[in-house]
């Protein structure tokens, strides 16, 4: 029992829960005008029934004693049309008197108010006790029941007289107040349809209304305010969920402004090391390239006036000493900021240092670049460059790889690099600690422009970078922020110091 109920439970929850505020409460008052309306309708037939079938048995006995105490004259004076006037006066006057009729001490019926034939089986349906007392019996008949009482006429020595009640009027009065009734529930029902309409909607309307304000605040919207409808709990709610969002809004301004200062600072230092870089490399070109060079040019001077061939000896390896620093500071020049990426663009700097990287590491490159002719704004330039770099100096580092593939190409309004290796990988959601800030570094400055990298690598798997960063209209002149510094400082020999591999 326990168990059939539980299950009906289980069964009927999800369709109960299923369904609005709105319904449940609607079903719960109707349900309930229901339940008492059927509750008071059964009660309402079975007491008038009871009540009104009383009356009908107290009709039936006093019509039949009556009758019989007035029959008494005719049937001895033997006047039978005194007799039946009597019955048809009786009926007339009683619209609950079925019939009645007489009948003589021999059996035989004297009078009837059937008017075409007598029925014969009624004839045996009642008769008098021993005692000759009257009875009354109830008897099912094709229109309902009838209280037929069969009373001694002159204590039974002038015959009996028969009457039947019929039960029609009383179910025709039953069947009103029924009627009543079921239209009261519908009325009833009907106003509670409207109440409950009205209700739930002036319960649930600020309800939606938090609702719908919450799924705004949820997709980081905090300027909704719900309003206080009414001076109850959901109005305390109301007013709670507002403070709330008010907090939340400022709270999030605050985080906004300190993003947008991080994100200045962050530029800030991105374009200083840059141009810090540029300096440096500058410098060393300038003047130490310089004062190299004019040392070289002293030193086969030098070779030239003198005779002594171990003195020349210690020159020529002076020279050689010199040359290798010079290479040395080219190269440094070069890896701090390779002057060909202000000069000649991003596609000549990458594949410089495509080929110094794989004949510095003896692993094969694969570059392919699609970006057309025209120079990209410097950041961006910048930004690819510096995210390559970095992602060869870890392929180089870390991965083992036999093979590394770049790919930088224009796709619609971005522009995407992508480089690949098929080393051993890593887990890039593993947290590589605050002294590792390669990877970091690379995103920062694609979500700078306004991009996204995305780290795809497992271990055993090789690892690939994908950037993209959208192009932005290039500005008249040159590109915005850091631009491309003008050649001014173009080396003599149109830029070959850049290469690092001259030796003058
Ligand atoms: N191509 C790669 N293959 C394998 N592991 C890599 C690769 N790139 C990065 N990693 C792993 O991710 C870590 C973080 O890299 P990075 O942020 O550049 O910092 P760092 O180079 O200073 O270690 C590295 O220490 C390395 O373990
Ligand atoms: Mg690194």
């Amino acid at each position: 029992m326990k168990n059939a109920l539980a299950a009906l439970w289980n069964r009927l929850w999800p369709l109960i829960s299923a369904v609005s505020v709105r319904v449940k409460v609607m079903g719960m008052a109707l349900g309930l005008v229901l339940l008492l309306g059927s509750g008071i309708l059964w009660q309402v037939r079975a007491s008038l029934t009871r009540t009104l079938q009383t009356q009908l048995q107290t009709e039936s006995i006093t019509t039949a004693s009556d009758l019989a105490a007035r029959a008494v004259d005719p049937i001895l004076l033997n006047d039978l049309v005194a007799l039946r006037r009597l019955l048809d006066e009786t009926q007339a006057n009683n619209p609950d008197l079925r019939y009645a009729f007489v009948i003589d001490k021999y059996g035989q019926v004297l009078v009837h108010t059937f008017g075409s034939g007598f029925p014969l089986p009624l004839l045996e349906a009642n008769r008098l006790t021993a005692d000759q007392s009257s009875q009354t019996l109830v008897l099912q008949t094709e229109d309902g029941l009838v209280w037929d009482t069969a009373a001694p006429i002159f204590d039974g020595r002038a015959g009996v007289m028969r009457v039947g009640i019929s039960d029609s009027r009383l179910r025709q009065e039953i069947n009103l107040v029924s009627g009543q009734i079921l239209l009261m529930m519908v009325l009833v029902s009907a106003v509670g349809v409207l109440t409950v309409t009205f209700l739930t909607f002036v319960l649930t309307r600020p309800l939606r209304d938090l609702v719908e304000a919450t799924r705004r605040v949820a997709q980081g919207d905090f300027s909704p305010r719900v309003p206080r409808w009414a001076e109850d709990e959901i109005g305390d709610l109301a007013e709670a969920f507002n403070a709330m969002t008010a907090e939340l809004g400022r709270a999030d301004e605050v985080r906004r402004e300190r993003e947008q200062l991080r994100r200045q600072l962050l530029e800030k230092v991105i374009a200083t090391q840059e141009e810090e870089r540029r300096r440096i490399a500058r410098e060393l070109h300038d003047s130490t390239s310089q004062n190299l060079t004019s040392l070289m040019v002293g030193l086969k001077n030098l070779k030239a006036i003198c005779h002594d061939p171990r003195l020349n000896v210690q020159v020529e390896e002076l020279r050689s000493v010199a040359a290798a620093t010079l290479e040395e500071v080219h190269d440094i020049s070069a890896r701090l900021r390779p002057r060909i990426l202000d000069d000649l663009g991003l596609p000549a700097a990458l594949e410089r240092l495509a080929r110094e990287w794989q004949a510095r590491h003896q692993i094969p490159i694969d570059l392919l670049i699609h970006i057309g002719q025209e120079r990209l704004p410097g950041p961006l330039e910048t930004a690819i460059y510096r995210i390559v770099q970095e992602s060869l100096t870890n392929a180089a580092r870390y991965s083992g790889a036999r093979n590394v593939s770049v790919l930088v190409e224009r796709r619609g309004t971005d522009l995407i690099a992508l480089v690949e290796d098929d080393g051993q990988g890593f887990d890039p959601y593993r947290d590589p600690g605050d002294r590792h800030l390669g990877l970091e570094g690379m995103r920062e400055r694609a979500e700078l422009l306004g991009g996204k990298l995305t780290i795809e690598s497992a271990p055993g798997k090789g690892t690939s970078i994908h950037v993209q960063i959208p192009i932005p209209p290039l500005p008249l002149g040159e590109g915005q922020g850091e631009g491309h510094p003008s050649p001014a400082g173009r080396p003599p020999d149109g830029g070959r110091w850049a290469g690092g591999e001259g030796n003058p």
